[in-house]
């Protein structure tokens, strides 16, 4: 098995937060391709990040080697993945430094998970209750309510955002009352970067007796988690947006409240027992883990999380603010960008807007230079109508991209400026 495979420690003394892309750059296969004749720049990784060979290497390793369903046989393969998959299970834990791997459920990622919750939590709400959101939230941490709010009309309340992009969080106590059931709230936000107060938050909302449900999937790439630290009582994140496998995610819960969920879905592996007259439902999290289960991903996800503890993420973090401070001055330099989150506290992610020139026409015209960024409204539709923008650009860095390549953005926006204006 390759998921505890000895890394050398490229995290001691000595470390310099500029040397880290030429260190881990050969480690991901993909960044070495050619786009249209030109080396690829990658700056779509909040959409999806690139994986290090260590992560491919698991995945088809566990399909060469260890390929058996998981918890369901007695011959050696079953052991050998039933083990690799709990395994990995403790490997989440200790990232997010979760109390006990039992407060860790394996899903798809951050949709799955809080649309989990919303089934879960809501199924004894009624009319009056509220969920309290942010108006910096993606889709997934949206939807999921409205779908709870159609069946039992409970009330959906929305902290508002400042001009540059924080949350008015003197607005939050307001929203806190005896029938506020839950405050769900983005740890990094996907479009403005904005890195938000998780501790401050719950502490305001548990001061109310409302637990917090963060949305973690822009913020595991980026920072060290910590949800005891945090006191959230849930934490949800997408492997694939930190270097690890698609289909794969991780739903962190406080045991107590695990254990007063409810099934999600129901089939093999959930169960204690069935007749047909009832059945008996396992504890988290088998409960949530119906079916056959995703183990390859979950492997790869802690090949991913083994390659993340190789690095010194205080120095890669201090590597993407390098990277963020070169593109936001480059942009301003520029002149006529307009740059959506000007948060003191950011990940390296930037949106923006040149002037007179159509987000979409403009990422076309990026890729040309073999730039990838994203275009669109990023999932975040009623964060776009608060700007009163139908869509941005947005370049999204990680610990791998460079100095140069944040340079070739810039000079790829001039050009294409000169192209569309
Ligand atoms: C903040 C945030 N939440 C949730 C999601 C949804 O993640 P997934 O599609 O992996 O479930 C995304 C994806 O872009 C995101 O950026």
């Amino acid at each position: 098995m390759n998921i505890a495979a000895e890394r050398p420690a490229r995290n001691g003394p000595g470390w310099s937060p500029g040397a880290i892309p030429d260190a881990v750059r050969p480690d991901f296969p993909i960044l070495g391709e050619q786009v249209r004749g030109l080396p690829l720049v990658y700056f779509d990784n909040a959409a999806t990040s690139q994986k290090p060979r260590a992560v491919i290497d698991a995945v088809a390793d566990f399909y060469r080697h260890d390929c058996a369903n998981v918890h369901r046989a007695v011959h050696t393969l079953a052991e050998r993945a039933t083990l690799a998959y709990e395994a990995a299970r403790e490997r989440v834990r200790g990232f997010v430094n979760a109390a006990s791997a039992n407060e860790i459920v394996f899903l798809r990622g951050t949709t799955e998970s809080i649309n989990l919750l919303a089934h879960g939590l809501g199924r004894d709400w009624q009319a009056g209750d509220r969920v309290v959101l942010t108006a910096m939230e993606h889709h997934a941490n949206i939807v999921p309510w409205q779908l709870l709010r159609e069946r039992t009309g409970i009330e959906i309340a929305v902290l508002p955002v400042t001009e540059r992009g924080e949350l008015v969080l003197e607005a939050l106590p307001d929203l806190l009352d005896e029938r506020t059931r839950l405050v769900a709230v983005t740890h990094v936000s996907n479009v403005l970067g904005t890195i938000n107060p998780i501790a401050e938050i719950t502490r305001l909302a548990h001061a109310h007796g409302v637990p917090v449900l963060v949305d973690g999937a822009q913020a595991v790439p980026h920072m060290r988690v910590d949800v005891q630290a945090m006191d959230c009582d849930f934490y949800c994140f997408s492997g694939h947006k930190m270097f690890g496998p698609t289909g794969i995610g991780a739903l962190y819960g406080k045991a107590d409240l695990l254990a007063a969920l409810p099934p999600w879905q129901g089939g093999g592996e959930m169960i204690t027992r069935v007749t047909f007259e009832r059945t008996r439902y396992a504890a988290p999290p088998q409960r949530f883990e119906a079916g056959t289960q995703h183990a390859a991903g979950a492997i790869g996800l802690a090949a991913a999380i083994d390659y993340l503890s190789t690095l010194d993420m205080a120095a890669a973090a201090a590597h993407e603010q390098a990277l963020l401070a070169r593109a936001t001055e480059g942009m301003q330099a520029l002149g006529g960008v307009r740059i959506f989150g000007q948060a003191p506290h950011k990940a390296p992610v930037i949106s923006f807007l040149v002037e007179g020139v159509h987000a979409h026409d403009l990422g076309t015209l990026l890729d040309r230079k073999g730039v990838a960024v994203r275009t669109g409204h990023h999932c975040a539709m009623p964060l776009m109508d608060f700007y009163g923008v139908p869509a941005t650009t947005r370049a999204s860095m990680a610990f791998y991209n460079t100095l140069d390549e944040v340079d070739r953005l810039i000079e790829a926006i001039a050009y294409a400026r000169e192209v569309l204006q």
